[in-house]
């Protein structure tokens, strides 16, 4: 395959040329492009160092595969050159993903999905991918009516501006700022931007890519979502009302038998999930399960995964490698 990788320099780009190597994924020629900020700096992938290219050179050197992650407006614009081009393009931003001619993945759950005329695959949400991991499978079973999350996410989901912003406050150095306030020693109840209706735009996506994945308009979500000063790993309080009564037990067996899901759960020994634990990990942790006692069937648990892999690169890969598999491409 000849891949491109658009947004290589970024916080995402980064793991998934680590994903990508990894896996071992059959690439024959590589593609690693950025804007013209970095257009002839280098970067090395299996030991190999590759100069970063601008997207129209990309265009033009025809590959079978694209993996976007340089931001909704970049994907807008360039997406559909690729895809005129004969590229199937797997996109990481939110422009395509609410598009009701566009599939949004999460490869263990409908990348059945997928035809050889998707030209452009929207990934989910971050924040999303890690939720409609563990919920699927109990949705299946019981039946989802209602599901109230709120997040914990690490800087490193808005990107490299974000991180340097918290390295610089740990150090007490002035610098560029990615958010309205101080991150260090803080919460801001404030992921992406604000809408008219009060939420924000990483609200609405939490409330609405789940339907779209799991092609089901019977079951709403509400989000607040808020950053924290934690490095890397989403974390989500998540609270389900299910129509079908459930035991706890079979709660965490069905969990811990869903692929690319791991149950850690046993307050005897302090064991829940935390994003020092799944950092650099693929799977899903899901921890803290408990029935909610105020309310008839509903359940509390803790979700942990971490966002640059699941959350963006994994998934973006696992959606390749089914192309591949299936010769979709
Ligand atoms: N961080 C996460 O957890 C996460 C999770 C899921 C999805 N995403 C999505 O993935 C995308 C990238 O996020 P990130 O966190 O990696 O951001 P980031 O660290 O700021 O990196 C942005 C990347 O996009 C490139 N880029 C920016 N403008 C460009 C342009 N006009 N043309 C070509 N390349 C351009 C940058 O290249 P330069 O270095 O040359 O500027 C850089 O490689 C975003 O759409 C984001 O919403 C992020």
């Amino acid at each position: 395959m000849k891949v491109a990788v658009v947004g290589a320099t970024g916080m995402v780009g980064e793991v998934m040329l680590k994903v990508l190597a990894e896996r071992d994924f059959p690439i024959t020629e590589l593609l690693l492009v950025a804007s013209e900020r970095s257009v002839g700096k280098k970067l090395a992938y299996k030991g190999q160092e590759h100069t970063i290219i601008g997207l129209a050179d990309a265009v033009a050197k025809k590959p079978q595969i694209a993996i976007f992650s340089a931001g909704g407006d970049t994907s807008l614009e360039w997406a559909p050159k690729f895809a005129e081009a004969g590229t199937t393009v797997v996109d990481n931003s939110s422009a395509w993903r609410m598009d009701p001619t566009k599939k949004l993945v999460v490869p263990e759950i409908n990348a059945d999905v997928l035809t050889p005329e998707d030209k452009i695959i929207a990934n989910p949400n971050c924040s999303t991918i890690q939720l409609v991991m563990a919920l699927a499978p109990l949705h299946s079973k019981y039946k989802m009516k209602r599901v109230l999350v709120s997040t914990y996410q690490s800087v490193s989901g808005t990107g490299v501006k974000a991180v340097k912003q918290l390295e610089n406050e740990m150090a007490g150095v002035d610098g560029e700022m990615a958010y309205p306030y101080p991150i260090n020693r803080n919460a801001l109840p404030h992921c992406d931007v604000f809408l008219e209706n009060g939420y924000t735009k990483e609200e609405m996506k939490l409330a609405r890519e789940p339907q779209k994945i799991l092609d089901d308009r019977s079951f709403s979500i509400s989000a607040t979502a808020v950053r924290i000063p934690t490095a890397g790993g989403h974390s989500e309080s998540v609270n389900v009302e299910f129509e079908n009564d459930f035991e706890l037990s079979d709660v965490r067996k069905i969990l811990n038998d869903t692929p690319g899901v791991t149950v850690q759960d046993n307050p005897d020994t302090n064991t829940y999930p935390m994003p020092i634990y799944a950092h650099d990990k693929d799977e899903v942790f899901v921890g803290r399960i408990r029935r909610d006692e105020s309310q008839r069937n509903s359940l509390n648990m803790w979700i942990v995964a971490d966002n640059l892999r699941k959350g963006a690169a994994t998934n973006a890969v696992q959606i390749a490698e089914y192309l591949v598999k299936n010769k979709l491409v």
